[in-house]
Parts: C-alpha cells; sequence; structure tokens
C-alpha cells in the first residue's frame, strides 16, 4: 500500500479537485457499509473542505492508502492550533473488501508516527455503531466504556482494531434523532423570566461574546470534557470565523440562545447545509450551571426546533450525547429523540 500525505490547504489543487471525487466515492462506500443510514453519507463540499480548509484555529490531515492506483484505505487527524495543541482526533477506514489484510493497522502506524512526531500525542478516535448491529449482538462479549456507562459488542471489526492498536474505550455517546415537526406538539411549562431568542445564519453582533462565553464553557462544563483537553479559547471574533468558514460552506446554524436580564444562560445549535436540506445536525447545548433546574434545555432545544420547521427545510435533527449525561438524554427524549446509533470514543497516549 502506497501512503500520500495531505495537509489541509498545502496540496497541489489541480491534485485535490481530481482527489475529491474518489475520496467522495470511498467515503460513501464505507457509510453504507456502516448502516448508519443515507443522511451519513458523505458530501462532496465537506470532502473538499477536509483537503483544502484551514484556519488558525484548525487544520486537518488527510492520508490516503492506494493499492494499484486505487484508494483502499483514508485517515484523517483533527489539529487544533490555538489551545489543546498536543492533541488529534483521528479516524481511518479500509474499503470493505480489502479488509483483514493489515490495511488498517499500517496507515494507522504512520498516522500515529506521523501526529507524534508533529507533538500531537494526546490521541482520540471513535467509531460509530446503528442500534440495530448493538442489539443484533446483545448476549455476546461486550466492551465496558472507561466511565462505567454502556458498552459496545466487543466482536465488532472496529472495536476489536482500536482495542489491538493500543486505544481505550474511554466514553459512549448516543446518537439519537427527532423530527422537528414534533416540537409543535409538545407543550412546556416555560420559566417565565427567561426569554428565548431564536435566530438562523450568523451570531447577531450583539450576541457574539455570549455565544464565546458559552462556547467556552462547553468545553469544561460536559461530562468528560477534560479527557478531551482542556479550556477552548473562545471569543467573538472566533465565533464570527466559525460563522463565515461555515458560510463558505454552503452551512447554516440555526440557534436559540436563553437570556436572563440581558445575560446568557444557555444555548442550543443546530447546522444545516443546502446540500442536504431535510437533515439538522445538533451542535453544542449548554445551560450554565447558575441557571439549571429550570426546563431551559429541553425549551431550548424545541424552541430551536419550532424554528427550523418554520423556517427551514429541515425535517429531523441528529444529536450526540455522553451516555452517562442522563439529564441531557431525559431532555433529548422529552423533546421527542429516539435512539439511532452509539458512538465510541476512544484515547490513546503516545508519551
Ligand atoms: C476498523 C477497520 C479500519 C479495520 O481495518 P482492517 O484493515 O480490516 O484492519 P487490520 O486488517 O489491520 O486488522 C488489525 C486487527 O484489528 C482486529 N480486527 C479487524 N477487523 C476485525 C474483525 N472483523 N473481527 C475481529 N477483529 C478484527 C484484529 O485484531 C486484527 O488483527 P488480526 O487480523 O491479526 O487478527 C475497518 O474495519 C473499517 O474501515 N471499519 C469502518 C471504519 C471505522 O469504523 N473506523 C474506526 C476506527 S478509526
Amino acid at each position: 500500500m502506497e501512503i500520500t500525505r495531505i495537509r489541509a490547504g498545502h496540496g497541489d489543487p489541480d491534485v485535490i479537485e481530481e482527489l475529491v471525487p474518489q475520496v467522495l466515492a470511498f467515503d460513501t462506500v464505507i457509510n453504507r457499509a456502516s448502516g448508519l443510514g443515507e443522511d451519513f453519507d458523505p458530501l462532496v463540499e465537506e470532502v473538499r473542505h477536509q483537503l483544502i480548509s484551514t484556519s488558525q484555529y484548525r487544520t486537518t490531515l488527510t492520508w490516503i492508502g492506494r493499492v494499484a492506483g486505487t484508494i483502499v484505505a483514508r485517515g484523517s487527524a483533527e489539529l487544533r492550533l490555538a489551545s489543546n495543541t498536543d492533541t488529534a482526533e483521528l479516524w481511518c477506514g479500509v474499503h470493505p473488501d480489502h479488509r483483514r489484510r493489515g490495511y488498517g493497522t499500517a496507515l494507522l502506524e504512520v498516522m500515529e508516527a506521523d501526529l507524534a512526531a508533529a507533538g500531537r500525542t494526546a490521541l482520540s478516535s471513535y467509531c460509530e455503531v446503528p442500534e440495530s448491529v448493538r442489539t443484533a449482538d446483545i448476549r455476546g462479549a461486550h466492551l465496558a466504556a472507561e466511565t462505567g456507562v454502556g458498552t459496545l459488542p466487543a466482536t465488532l471489526p472496529e472495536v476489536a482494531f482500536l482495542r489491538s492498536r493500543g486505544y481505550g474505550l474511554a466514553q459512549i455517546e448516543r446518537c439519537s434523532v427527532a423530527p422537528t415537526a414534533t416540537a409543535a406538539e409538545l407543550d412546556l411549562d416555560a420559566d417565565g423570566d427567561y426569554v428565548i431568542e431564536t435566530w438562523r445564519g450568523p451570531v447577531p453582533e450583539e450576541r457574539l461574546e455570549h455565544i464565546a462565553l458559552l462556547k467556552r464553557r462547553m468545553s469544561t462544563d460536559t461530562p468528560g470534557a477534560e479527557k478531551f483537553g482542556g479550556e477552548e479559547s473562545w471569543d467573538g471574533e472566533r465565533v464570527r470565523a466559525l460563522d463565515a468558514e461555515k458560510k463558505a460552506r454552503g452551512e447554516e446554524m440555526a440557534t436559540a440562545l436563553a437570556i436572563l436580564g440581558g445575560e446568557p444562560a444557555g444555548f442550543t445549535q443546530v447546522g444545516h447545509s443546502a446540500a442536504r436540506p431535510t437533515v439538522g445536525w445538533q451542535g453544542g447545548t449548554l445551560v450554565l450551571i447558575d441557571h439549571r433546574g429550570h426546563g431551559l434545555g429541553v425549551r431550548l432545544k424545541v424552541a430551536n426546533h419550532r424554528s427550523l420547521a418554520q423556517h427551514s427545510s429541515v425535517e429531523r435533527v441528529y444529536t450526540w450525547n455522553a451516555a452517562e449525561n442522563s439529564w441531557m438524554l431525559e431532555i433529548n427524549d422529552r423533546a421527542g429523540f429516539q435512539t439511532w446509533a452509539w458512538v465510541g470514543l476512544w484515547t490513546k497516549n503516545l508519551r
């Protein structure tokens, strides 16, 4: 297997343009084999973005493995550049027709060596397992997450693979999906003092610092956050930069923000793109510690779903939550979400 490396924004543009449809086809095969469904098929703009887009805050490395000119394996690593510069979130996949021949191992070894050489020693990875696949093997051997909450079948290829490479199953997330139309039917008690604002698209100027504060807290105030790095440095400027990046990608964020006395109390965001207009992806949701216990989580999500149902084509929203985050799972159940898949979050320290 011949392995080539691409650092986003540093490849020859002609070579990258030729590569985009090949990676798109490869990633589509991987997704179809996973059973996660067509909503998870890669989009051409996402693939291009991974290969060319970089900012002062983050960049992506890609490794392509070919045999006789055909892509048989692909790896990627997300690197943060402003904070947590010893971390990398990586993923690799092997074409279903070429599995169990050592390609995954060979690629991951190269990825880890490259990352270690760049000072990235705190690695994390993930695998996605549809609910139907997990329940089909409910009596087989299961591997428990280090949090003590949740398990994955130990014999699944990706679970066996990551274990064999020395990764530990740090945490499990539940991926669930809700139809946006359900929100209109939900009747919620409102705590009168909080005002919920919704908007779609870039964060309004007067809310930039509020959203930055909430995003900073997101990196510290969610269960298990400390395992995946320290506080993220967010300010209004970075929020604006993220909005510009999304716009360039044809993506839009729908936001619901809770305010009390002019100060932010919590927020939730759903991203969606023109390329797949019926599907929304839950971004961050946080209710600040002082404002918990007022039902704001459900109110924020339901307000955002209503705004999406009214003003966009989004018909369903996918969300991810730590399996031990029982209060958020309950919020999601109340907001109309149902389990779709389980995501294993893995860590390995190269030092
Ligand atoms: C996980 C994946 C990358 C493995 O690729 P691969 O090329 O088949 O892996 P390898 O041949 O290098 O296997 C290495 C070891 O992983 C384990 N393994 C891999 N597939 C397995 C399977 N189907 N059953 C049991 N163990 C398996 C074995 O321990 C294997 O060693 P062995 O063959 O000497 O027994 C591949 O199944 C895949 O692309 N899955 C979908 C993408 C994904 O989930 N990626 C997440 C990991 S980052």
